[in-house]
């Protein structure tokens, strides 16, 4: 099996066949890997071994048949699938009815709720989740609470890939996306005691894990992220042509989801988020303003040549330690400021 591969289902199954006594095989089952339909396995028992065709009935598409080196005492690889099933088709153990015992890895989880139609003060409250039941990310954790434990508990989340940003919460002390966190666990193997989950930090909450984004969305709007391609020249009055070299300066800025990790990370965002635009608008804003085919370049610049707006920016640089593209805001702040001093790279 891959080393790598977390165990996330681990299925004993005992019988007697062929009448050569007893065996007994141990599958470990995996959602790190792809979907089994089949897989060959190896038993052993009674002083001899024997061969007997497994058959893994799952919801994934992928198929991958085990070679009998990865066995041993049989071990396996499977996506997890609540609905997983397991029978011989070999004559041999055919007899024999497999009896599937669930070992439980269990969680816990302190999320943070609030609901203001209920007047009470804001609480943590634990969850208590089986990982072995569960895929690996933080959002399959809090999917499955609000499915099997408590349905009143609020979060966003739509495309559970890290592309619509709507996941964006503090895990752990960190912000990220809940979809591409994945679960923590001790070097041993054995869950680690407890995660936190809370909401994005100094932001108004709604409810739960939501919060407010209308000052965030408003700020974004005022920095005009659209192009403005005014006079420049157009073939068919439609289309303005725009170099490799000048398309490859918007890498790093145009992959920005608007999740607002980063911003809700920046200590100078917290204290005045009401006038500093912080990283992510202003990422945001530096995209249009190298773009080669704007022609409010220099609006754009002026507009930011602000101590509030831009000035805020103090560098320390948590928006780059905590974006989950992987983009340096920080850095398209200070090549704004830098052109401020006119030198727009
Ligand atoms: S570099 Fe600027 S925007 Fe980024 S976290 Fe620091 S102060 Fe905030
Ligand atoms: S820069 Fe990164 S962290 Fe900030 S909003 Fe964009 S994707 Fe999110
Ligand atoms: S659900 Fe879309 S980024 Fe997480």
């Amino acid at each position: 099996m891959n080393a790598g591969a977390r165990s996330a289902l681990r299925v004993v199954w005992k019988g007697k066949g062929g009448g050569q006594g007893g065996w007994l095989a141990a599958l470990e089952v995996s959602n790190q890997l792809p979907g089994w339909t089949e897989a060959s396995a190896s038993l052993w028992g009674g002083g001899m071994a024997s061969q007997a065709p497994l058959f893994f009935s799952t919801k994934a598409l992928a198929t991958a048949r085990a070679s009998k080196d990865m066995l041993g005492l049989g071990s396996f690889a499977a996506s997890t699938s609540q609905r997983l099933q397991v029978r011989s088709s070999s004559a041999s153990a055919s007899s024999a009815m497999p009896e599937l015992v669930h070992e439980e890895d269990l969680k816990e989880f302190k999320v943070y709720r609030w609901d203001p139609d209920q007047g009470d003060k804001p609480r943590m409250q634990t969850y208590t989740v089986d990982l072995n039941d569960c895929g690996p990310m933080i959002l399959d954790v809090l999917l499955k609470i609000k499915d099997e434990q408590d349905s009143t508990l609020s979060f966003r989340r739509s495309c559970r890939e890290g592309i619509c940003g709507s996941c964006a919460m503090n895990i752990d002390g960190t912000n990220g996306l809940a979809c591409l966190t994945r679960i923590e666990k001790s070097e041993s193997g054995a869950a680690n005691a407890q995660s936190t989950i809370a909401p994005l930090p100094h932001m108004f909450v709604v409810k739960d894990l939501v919060v407010d984004m209308a000052n965030f969305y408003s700020q974004y709007k005022s920095v005009k992220p659209w192009l403005e391609s005014g006079e420049a020249e157009k073939v068919d009055g439609k289309e303005v042509y725009q170099s490799k070299e000048d398309r490859a300066k918007l890498d790093g800025l145009y992959e920005c989801i608007l999740c607002a990790c980063c911003s809700t990370s920046c200590p100078s965002y917290w204290w005045n988020s009401d006038k500093y635009l912080g990283p992510a608008v202003l990422l945001q804003a530096y995209r249009w303003i190298i773009d080669s085919r704007d022609q409010q370049t220099d609006e754009r610049v002026k507009q930011l040549d602000d101590a509030f707006k831009l000035y805020r920016c103090k560098t320390i640089m948590n928006c780059a330690k905590v974006c989950p593209k992987g983009l340096n805001p920080g850095k398209a702040i200070a090549k704004i400021k830098k052109a401020h001093h006119g030198h727009l790279e």
